[in-house]
């Protein structure tokens, strides 16, 4: 089985092809496009989705033939089905996608799967890996070959983008539960939007990640929000602001800017880490997936493994290839593998505001 899949949620353009073989639980990429309009958003400071869709509309069609020929494809004869992202996300962005996919699915007569942009984000996951980190005594190493033939149920996964930050608990690959997830900005948005405070370019998260890793200890603490609290709940507007009151009137050298990336991540991080881990002890899960822009922060993988060894937990932590974090289509293309559920293009419409049943 061959994927065509297409993923444009949000202001990047994806095109990928993927495959399975019947007895090969995981997904092999053949090939995987991604055009971006970043250099726009880092001028606005952020998306704008009139701005996202108009370059998506421009980037879709190449996108998808450069995708074709590196893997030196064509749709009719080696294309068994389409996947596309539904939602949750922009929605002219959506509709680019959608419609495309439609388009394609129609003319050529293959059948078409929609995915949930969300799921196929922990699915990126069951990509079969090409750089295998394989740290003696680590926790942390994607398994080669992907993740689904080794899954035990039930396990945790945790997605953080830059619009959404959710805990889920799944008890098959389609059976899930949503335990909890922000109560206003996601994690990776908290970081863009502090990343503004100390004039960093758009997206934050990499810089800061990067500026954290430079920063030498420091006295400054914020509050990891909603840390104590028992339910799986995130919310992470109240950094942003208390980032914003501390900042005030200050000079933002290097140093200063640094150590408040490292003060931030430590905020955000903990309360990720806490919480998960406290999801996966309770429901007693041995593995942990993650995924989502944020989840290719490698602090934050490292937090996650600190916390397994220092809980005494068996339980592993997974997180995709750096490439397969952020947005992109082969994510998308694995989820549809490994639901493989076609229905009518007829029936197909983007929906912006899906989330979890
Ligand atoms: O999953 P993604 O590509 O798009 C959404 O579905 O939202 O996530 C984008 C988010 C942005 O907020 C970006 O700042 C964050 O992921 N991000 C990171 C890192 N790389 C991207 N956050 C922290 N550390 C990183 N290395
Ligand atoms: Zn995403």
């Amino acid at each position: 089985m061959r994927i065509l899949a297409l993923e444009t949620s949000c202001d990047e353009t994806g095109a990928a092809i993927v495959e399975r073989n019947d007895h090969e639980q995981f997904v092999k990429v053949l090939s995987n496009v991604t055009a971006t309009s970043l250099a726009i958003h880092a001028k606005t400071g952020g998306i704008i989705p009139e701005n996202a869709a108009r370059e998506q509309v421009k980037f879709m069609i190449p996108t998808i033939k450069q995708c074709l020929r590196e893997a030196n494809l064509t749709i009719k004869n080696d294309i068994d089905a389409i996947a596309v992202t539904y939602g949750p996300g922009l929605i002219g962005s959506l509709l680019v996608g959608v419609e495309t996919a439609k388009t394609l699915s129609f003319v050529f007569s293959k059948p078409i799967i929609p995915v949930h942009h969300l799921l196929a984000h922990l699915f990126a996951n069951f990509i079969q890996t090409t750089n295998i980190r394989k740290r003696k005594g680590s926790k942390l190493d994607n398994l080669e070959g992907g993740l689904a033939s080794h899954l035990i149920f039930p396990f945790v996964g945790l997605i953080v983008s830059g619009g959404h930050t959710d805990l889920l608990l799944f008890n098959s690959l389609t059976n899930y539960k949503w335990l909890g997830g922000t109560r206003d900005d996601a994690a990776g948005e908290a970081l863009d939007k502090i990343g503004r405070l100390l004039n960093l370019p758009y997206p934050a998260g990499p810089e800061i990640e990067q500026r954290a890793n430079e920063a030498r200890k420091s006295s400054i603490k914020f509050k990891s929000p909603l840390v104590d609290i028992k339910t799986f709940d995130f919310s992470f507007s109240g950094l942003k602001t208390e980032v914003g009151r501390f900042v005030k009137g200050k000079n933002l050298t290097d140093r200063l800017t640094n150590e408040i990336c490292r003060a931030v991540q430590d905020a955000i991080f903990d309360v990720l880490v806490k919480k998960t881990i406290r999801a996966a002890k309770m429901f007693g899960t041995k593995q942990i997936l993650l995924g989502g822009g944020v989840s290719s922060n490698q602090t934050l993988r490292t937090e996650f493994e600190k916390s397994v060894i220092s809980n005494k937990l068996q339980v592993r932590i997974f997180s995709p290839e750096k490439k397969f974090a952020t947005d992109n289509a082969a994510m998308i293309g694995a989820y549809a593998l490994l639901d493989y559920k076609p229905i009518d293009w007829s029936k197909i419409t983007a929906e912006p505001d899906l989330y979890f049943d």
